[in-house]
């Protein structure tokens, strides 16, 4: 027998060669090394307070830690499939290192609430991170809006040009969605911030712990309540995973728009040479590979959110090996948004937009027809009379190949007696533009005002 692993006092046989492999974790959770070190030197140094360990072998124990994390950090680890995991590798090892000593630092704890307290920490950074990410392409999009402020573009609904708007206005509708992932991240990590260690392996343990003393050190803004859920629960996983789906989404929507615009057939946009690809075959061929493997990798992120909920689902209290399977999916989630939010951030500021496309657009496309019917109730036209009205003005226009306010003056007066030769302010783009210039609206002055107050609300 074997007895090579810590808890191999009651078996009588080895573990079985497949089953060593099909059940170690050590391949991929050794990225938690960090924060399992910084875990364990607060729970030793925890030990030494209430006396359970003496001031010389908390030191030894922190100073052997350290030299394993640097040796990690070095590349010059033996990881261990047979030490089944992160936690037993670096206790094992700490051991060999520093003697009979090292086997004291697992007193009063258990891989149950280390693991739980390691993912914690972890996504702790992770969140930090991604929320740094996601606030370095929110200043990004402020930067081009500020830009194209006053630049006319066509709005869609149905994908169909409807009303003229600002392209910084569009911008800003961007900035929103990222703002509320902001926050969604931000909620997540207030929650996430409880500290588990102490609930050991389910039941909490018999030793005189100081449990709020170990949540200081690490940063935590308290301890889990209950030792059951601390060990078991894995909802700031799917919190963060759910916020990174959403995030996922919102850039796969903007990825879709950057697509269609930057296609001929628009033209609206041109982007970065080094954020396109080329073709093998064909020479003219510029592709948005960037906006399209964005839009493409929101799939795994929304496959690792149905993951992680489907793991947690009818899991009994309290630790199940099943959480083992937490960690691949955050990790990846992790990858994959920060990626995709870096790449997002170059690309956004070097986005070249072409505004007389944007303008011709939105002229050719009736897009200030509710502007003249708007016109005409002003005049006292009821506005469903009005509505009709312009809908004979766009046929017209249509048929005639002509946007609506090349329309002569006596050929709109033979559809309403009400039609004057001010018209005009409210057939043009600009004039549609202006015209809406409340809070949230689309006027180049509205769009500069909510660009100052998305600066104030980013630095705050
Ligand atoms: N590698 C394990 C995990 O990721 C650590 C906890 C193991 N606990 C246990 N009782 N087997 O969840």
């Amino acid at each position: 027998m074997s007895k090579d692993k810590p808890w191999s006092g009651r078996f009588t046989e080895a573990t079985d060669r497949f089953v060593e492999e099909f059940t170690a974790s050590v391949g991929f959770d050794r990225r938690l090394y960090r924060h399992d070190i910084a875990g364990s030197i607060a729970h030793a140094r925890m030990l030494a307070k209430v006396g359970v360990l003496t001031g010389k072998e908390c030191e030894q124990i922190v100073n052997g830690l350290e030299e394993i994390g640097r040796e990690i950090a070095a590349g010059d680890f033996a990881w261990s499939t047979a030490l089944e995991d992160v936690h037993m590798n670096i206790e094992s090892r700490l051991t060999a290192r520093i003697g009979e000593v090292g086997k004291k630092l697992h007193t009063g704890r258990s891989r149950n609430d280390q693991v739980a307290t390691d993912l914690r920490l972890y996504l702790r950074d992770g969140i930090d991170e991604t929320l740094a990410a996601v606030k370095r392409l929110q200043a990004a999009i402020l930067t081009v809006a500020e830009r194209e402020a006053a630049t006319p573009m066509p709005g869609f609904t149905h994908l169909q040009i409807a009303q003229p708007v600002t392209f910084g206005h569009h911008l800003l509708a961007w900035f929103e969605m990222l703002d509320r992932d902001a926050g969604r991240l931000a909620d997540a990590r207030r929650r996430l911030n409880l500290l588990p260690l102490g609930a050991a392996a389910l039941a909490g343990t018999s030793f005189p712990i100081d449990r709020e003393h170990v949540a200081r050190a690490l940063g935590f803004d308290g301890v889990c309540e209950n030792s059951l859920d601390a060990v078991s629960d894995r909802d700031f996983a799917i919190e963060f995973t759910a916020a990174a789906a959403q995030i996922m989404m919102h850039l796969s929507r903007m990825s879709e728009e950057l697509v269609l615009w930057a296609s001929p057939m628009f033209g609206f946009v041109e982007l970065p040479d080094a954020f396109c690809t080329g073709s093998s075959i064909m020479p003219q061929k510029k592709n948005p590979d960037v906006p399209e493997l964005v839009r493409g990798k929101t799939g795994r992120v929304y496959g690792h959110l149905t993951a992680l909920l489907t793991l947690m689902k009818g899991q009994p209290l309290a630790y199940n090996k099943d959480n083992q399977e937490d960690k691949e999916p955050v990790f990846d989630t992790l990858d994959t948004v920060l990626g995709c939010l870096r790449a997002y951030g170059d690309m956004v500021p070097q986005l070249k937009a072409n505004r007389e496309r944007m303008l011709a657009a939105a002229r050719g496309g009736y897009a200030t027809a509710t502007d003249l019917a708007d016109y005409l109730v002003r005049k006292g036209v009821p506005f469903r009379d009005a509505h009709e009205i312009v809908g004979r003005a766009v046929r017209l226009a249509i048929d005639t190949h002509r946007d609506l306010a090349a329309l002569k003056l006596e050929e709109l007066q033979a559809l309403s007696s009400a039609i004057g030769q001010d018209v005009y302010a409210s057939l043009l783009v600009e004039g549609s533009l202006n015209a809406r210039r409340h809070t949230g609206g689309t006027a180049p002055e509205a769009v500069r005002e909510a660009i100052v107050r998305a600066r104030r609300r980013l630095d705050g």
